[in-house]
């Protein structure tokens, strides 16, 4: 058993505050889009690092924390990345995907082409880290790998937004050209390939809508 430490971070705010609070953030959340259009304005490394901090430090299984972030500004390695990315794409959108998910992607745009993994100052590729390693070279089992690094991606999400930045979340398919690129281990799995920076002035977003809280979430309360 670990020492046990008080809470802090919890004010005890009243309700109308609390209700302020969060609906504040959802009106900074909903502002959120993916974005494809990136300006080549640098983004200092401090705010990356912060992001990812924070990111990781996301609850996941038996706090084994199973991910790991490579970020990426040389551009020699961002050229690299956008050719491996783009001869998958080009394999999926020529053929690969079945065509239903070509039809479920036309109305977003989306193709082969991928100059942003150029433009944008910064690439973040996520890990999933199958197992851990232990002093004396054993397998440290992982738990909860895809649900823990999801969430922490939702957390770099926000922080990133909340800092003004851009993002895209990117999944070229298949991913496991971003292993090799990076020099990871074999024991870590790419799980997404997040894209960020400042958005480009003229960029646009395809015009969507989100279901209404009826239609996604139900409440159960008593009486
Ligand atoms: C797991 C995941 C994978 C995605 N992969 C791609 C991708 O490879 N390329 C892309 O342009 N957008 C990708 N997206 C972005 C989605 O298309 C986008 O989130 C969706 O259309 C909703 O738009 P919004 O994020 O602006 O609300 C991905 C999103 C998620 C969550």
């Amino acid at each position: 058993m670990l020492p046990r430490d008080p809470l802090i971070g919890y004010p005890d705010l009243p309700d109308d505050e609390r209700v302020a609070r969060v609906q504040a953030f959802e009106a900074l959340m909903r502002t959120r889009r993916t974005v494809r259009d990136f300006a080549p304005t640098p983004v200092p490394r401090a705010v990356i690092e912060s992001a990812i901090r924070t990111a990781a430090s996301a609850p996941n299984g038996a706090n084994k924390q199973p991910w790991s972030f490579v970020a990426v500004s040389d551009p020699v390695l961002k050229r690299r990345i956008r050719e491996a990315a783009e001869a998958e794409e080009r394999a999926f959108y020529g053929g690969r995907a079945p065509q239903a998910w070509l039809d479920a992607l036309a109305p977003i745009g989306t193709d082969a082409e991928k100059p942003f993994l150029e433009v944008a100052p910064w690439l973040i590729a996520v890990f999933g880290v199958a197992h851990g390693v232990t002093p004396d070279g054993g397998v440290d089992k992982h738990y909860y790998v895809q649900e823990s690094v999801g969430i922490a991606v939702g957390m770099l999400l926000c922080t990133l937004h909340a800092a003004s930045l851009a993002t895209l979340t990117h999944t070229p398919s298949p991913m496991n050209f971003l292993r090799d690129a990076l020099g990871r281990p074999e024991r870590e799995r790419a799980f997404v390939l997040i894209v960020t920076g400042h958005p480009a002035v003229d960029a646009t977003v395809p015009r969507l809508t989100k279901k209404p809280l009826e239609d996604v979430a139900a409440f159960i309360e008593a009486g």
